[in-house]
């Protein structure tokens, strides 16, 4: 056996599921499900030591054998010092985990490896998505190297080399006017109930692919876990994994304590979380007209996991705050003329969190934080060449 996968269970109403069912979301109270796994039996001893990606872990994740797990190179993504940012702004471990390492250049081939890897164990032919580029790459790559077909759905505003990137991998691509969750409904029309929906947290599997970053920054840190983290929050689905991720080892003992804040990042243009959170509230409601942003990821009116992205700020003491356009646009130059590294706009929106968060004392000197930049700019450079030429 090489998991400890038992049950689904809903996050809300406790209802659990066999773990073998094509279940999507609990069909009682409309709440993600979460995997649940028998952690007494785990030890540290059951880390696969020859694997430095994310099937590392795989004890703790729900894939029931080898021979379906989809390799492309997903996880085991660098932890870098961040010295010169970290004197300039007195904070002195400072750490960014650095996403943009992945296959198809973002920490969603962690989510989608493991959703197609279930779906092939599950015999299922076809899935569909709907994307603000960086989910669609991966779908396109997991899905062609498994043989199933895919279907995006993304916004028009999503920038071309997502297009053509997911069109190259054999996908079906069709843009849509207007949000995500636009490109959602149109999805959900269009399906005649043979595609595994595979939008975020409306089937559990992607959850466990993102809760391996927390593994990792826990074993990068010497099972040590940071004091603070700051994650750029679109479906919300990193953050939520992170934190199930510390929990997971908390319970088996593999780490002493959580003294983690997670932080939630978004954009002033589309910000539901923050609003929820600052108004004290354990469910967001959806925001109207989002507007045109160069971090495309965070373009989310509504996040089908807002009650447990929201649970997470709670439970962790955290903090959600958003950042503005121009300040995303001066945090990519900054840090990449600072560091060396050419972060996602949403990864320079958690630098800007960071600096608002450090200049009100919320964050201490002494205090180690991990940031999170969750895909590769590359992809990226259509939004802010502008700027640059
Ligand atoms: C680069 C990047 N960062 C962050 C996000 C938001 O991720 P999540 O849905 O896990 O909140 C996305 C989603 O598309 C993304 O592409």
């Amino acid at each position: 056996m090489i998991t400890r996968y038992t049950h689904l269970e809903c996050h809300q109403c406790g209802k659990t599921y066999n773990k073998d069912e094509t279940q999507t979301f609990c069909t009682d109270d409309n709440q993600p499900l979460v995997a649940k796994y028998d952690l007494s039996k785990c030890s540290p001893n059951e880390l696969i030591a020859e694997r430095n990606d994310m099937w590392r872990y795989q004890a703790m994740l729900p894939i029931e054998s080898i021979e379906n797990q989809l390799h492309l190179g997903e996880g085991g993504t660098p932890l870098i010092p961040l010295k010169k940012l970290g004197s300039t702004y007195d904070c002195h471990n400072l750490l960014l985990k650095d996403e943009g390492f992945n296959p198809s250049g973002s920490f969603k081939a962690r989510g989608i490896s493991m959703a197609i890897s279930k779906a092939k164990e599950l015999s299922i032919q076809s899935a569909s998505i709907p994307t603000a580029g960086n989910a669609g790459s991966a779908l396109s790559a997991y899905c062609a190297k498994a043989d199933i077909d895919a279907h995006i759905f993304m916004p028009e505003a999503t920038p071309k080399v997502f297009q053509v990137d997911c069109r190259v991998m054999g996908a079906k691509v069709t843009t849509v006017p207007g949000s995500i969750s636009d490109a959602g409904a149109m999805m959900r029309d269009k399906n005649d109930g043979s595609w595994f929906d595979i939008t975020t947290l409306k089937e559990p599997f992607r959850l466990e692919g993102k809760k391996t970053m927390g593994y990792e920054i826990a074993e990068q840190m010497n099972w040590k876990l940071p004091d603070v983290c700051i994650y750029p929050t679109g479906g919300g689905t990193g953050l939520i994994g992170i934190w199930k991720a510390f929990k997971e080892m908390k319970e088996m003992g593999w780490v002493s304590s959580i003294p983690t804040r997670m932080v939630a990042v978004q954009t002033d243009g589309c910000n539901p979380i923050v609003t929820a959170w600052k108004e004290g509230k354990d469910s967001s409601i959806p925001f109207k007209s989002p507007k045109k942003t160069i971090a495309n990821g965070l373009r989310v009116p509504h996040a089908f996991g807002n009650k447990l992205i929201l649970k997470t700020l709670n439970e962790s003491n955290g903090y959600a705050l958003d950042v503005s356009e121009e300040e995303m646009m001066n945090g990519l130059s900054e840090f990449a003329q600072t560091e060396g590294v050419f972060l996602s706009p949403e990864g320079a929106a958690v630098w800007e969190a960071f600096k608002k968060l450090r200049k009100e004392e919320w964050i201490k000197t002494d205090e180690s934080v991990v940031l999170l930049n969750t895909g590769s700019a590359y992809k990226y450079v259509e939004n802010i060449q502008e700027a640059y030429s």
